[in-house]
């Protein structure tokens, strides 16, 4: 059910967001500026999506979940309580990714099934922008030539 899914959705970009959130405050090391600056840009990107993932579960007549038990109870993404080293943060971050993809698709698949065109629509921008993270992540994860 959609706003089954929607909801799931939503508990997971906010986990994700505070995930790396914590990352961009905590990460260390000679790239430390870089790290720092990216990290940013990946958690206030990932948020952006949240208001608009409640907003459409209330166009579906159902409730958006709004309390971190309840996103802790939905959501997709495993939480951290560590401060893993700066490399480890950005694979995780790259797997966390690829799981919000998948997810995106299954919310995709269901929007298109109960005929939401608006919100296939906004699923799509979803994971194009959720690619987009992905070719990054790889591109910082990937090793320099010896
Ligand atoms: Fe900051």
């Amino acid at each position: 059910m959609l706003a089954e899914n929607l909801k799931v959705l939503l508990a997971s970009a906010n986990s994700l967001s505070i995930k790396a959130q914590n990352f961009h405050w905590n990460v260390e090391g000679p790239d430390f500026p870089q790290y720092h600056k990216y990290l940013q840009k990946f958690y206030e990107e990932v948020y952006s999506a949240v208001d608009k993932v409640a907003e459409y579960i209330r166009t579906l007549d159902s409730y958006a979940p709004g309390s971190l038990t309840r996103y802790a109870e939905l959501t997709i993404i495993q939480d951290q309580l560590k401060i893993p080293r700066a490399e480890l943060m950005l694979a995780e971050l790259y797997e966390d990714n690829v799981k919000m993809i998948e997810l995106l698709n299954h919310c995709f698949a269901s929007a298109s099934e109960e005929n939401k065109q608006g919100i296939v629509n906004f699923i799509a921008e979803r994971l194009d922008a959720h690619e987009k993270h992905s070719w990054q992540l790889k591109s910082i994860l990937k090793k320099a030539r010896a």
